[in-house]
């Protein structure tokens, strides 16, 4: 039966790199593409980022493929008005999905187009499994008497999925982040790491680095890393930082997992509103993102892998968007992309 995905463009260069992605999707197989108005484009249309409607659509779906949400236009610090950051959180919520995969593999073509050197980048090949529906983003906020906070929480239960995803997606080392020297949800954290490595994952190497050490060795030391498991905010920052090993945080996709309904498939950038409308955005995170869909949501592993060989022919063919140094625009590094194919 026909495939159907739900396609979220959103905001920003969210419509002008999904536009390529369907088109290469096509090539791949027959798919049932539904859009609909999410993030900013929605609460212009509707006063929220994610209505009901489009929450029920997302759960019937095979699939969902983000682009990207967020803007000036909607940018607020008043807590009474919506913000398109949150009907990403909703839908992630609404799906269950707290599991996030960002691989990091840096292609040798582009070695030259991160900051980092090239040697010190050499051999990187590493995941971040971010925890997607806990800790900050979710615990209890406010404001109250010229104060404001947010909590970070996180249940045993929270706590031993993110770390089985992660001790499964994992050949030999598991590298857990947190910050144990002062977070008691960082000390809960690395206690059920350590019981579930002791009882479920023993043959798998454990170490346990704090985050701020974490950061430091990303840059410093990036192939001592396979898989990296941590909580939401921590994954969030490193997972940025973690993209200049690949020249550009253009090119990093994420799978959103863990629900009993569809994944959810989105690059790790945002809506770029810099250079929004001016058709020079790297579709490559959104085509790669689109090969994680083929893959864990449909296990269609010969296509996800072809979308990647692709991708990996066009850059060591030369191609290169303004993100990588180059004058490429989005139509051509699709097209790029769809010749390789
Ligand atoms: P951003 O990732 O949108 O942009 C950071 C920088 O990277 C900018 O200079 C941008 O031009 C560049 N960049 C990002 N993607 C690119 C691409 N595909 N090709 C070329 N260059 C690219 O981060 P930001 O500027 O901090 O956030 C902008 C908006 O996006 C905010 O509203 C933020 O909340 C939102 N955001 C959304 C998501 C998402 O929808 N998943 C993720 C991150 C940020
Ligand atoms: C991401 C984004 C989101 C996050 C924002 C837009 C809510 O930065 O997907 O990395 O922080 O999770
Ligand atoms: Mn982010």
């Amino acid at each position: 039966m026909t495939k159907t995905i739900a396609l979220l463009p959103g905001d920003g260069i969210g419509p002008e790199i999904t536009a390529p992605t369907v088109e290469l999707l096509n090539e791949l197989g027959e798919f049932a593409f539904e859009e609909h108005l999410f993030g900013g484009v929605s609460i212009d249309a509707h006063g929220t980022a994610l209505t009901d409607e489009v929450t029920a659509a997302c759960q019937r779906a095979d699939a969902v493929l983000l682009a990207a949400v967020g803007g000036p236009k909607w940018d607020t610090t008043d807590p009474t008005k919506p913000r398109p950051e949150q009907g990403l959180l909703g839908l992630r919520k609404a799906l269950g999905l707290y599991a996030n995969l960002r691989p990091v593999r840096p292609v040798p073509a582009l070695y030259d187009a991160s900051p980092l050197k090239r040697e010190i980048i050499d051999g990187t090949n590493l995941l971040v499994v971010r925890e997607l529906t806990g800790g900050l983003y979710f615990g209890d906020r406010g404001r109250k008497d010229g104060s404001a906070w947010d909590t970070m929480i996180y249940s045993v239960e929270e706590i031993e999925r993110i770390v089985r995803t992660a001790f499964q997606a994992t050949r030999t080392k598991l590298t857990s982040v947190d910050k144990a020297n002062v977070l008691e949800s960082s000390r809960l954290w690395r206690e059920v790491v350590l019981r579930i490595h002791a009882e479920e994952f023993p043959q798998i190497e454990l170490e346990h680095v704090l985050v701020d050490n974490a950061a430091m060795q990303l840059v410093s030391n990036p192939t001592s890393f396979e898989v990296i498991v941590t909580e939401n905010m921590f994954g969030d920052i490193l997972s940025d930082e973690a993209a200049m090993l690949t020249g550009s945080i253009g090119l990093l996709p994420s799978a959103s997992l863990g629900g009993d309904g569809p994944g959810l498939f989105e690059p790790v950038h945002g809506s770029a509103p810099d250079i929004a409308g001016k058709g020079i955005a790297n579709p490559l995170a959104m085509f790669l993102s689109a090969a994680l869909l083929l893959r864990h949501g449909f296990a269609m592993e010969a296509e996800a892998s072809a979308v990647e060989s692709a991708v990996d022919r066009a850059l060591a063919d030369g191609l290169r968007t303004a993100d990588l140094g180059g004058s490429a625009t989005t139509a051509e590094a699709a097209q790029a992309v769809l010749t390789n194919l």
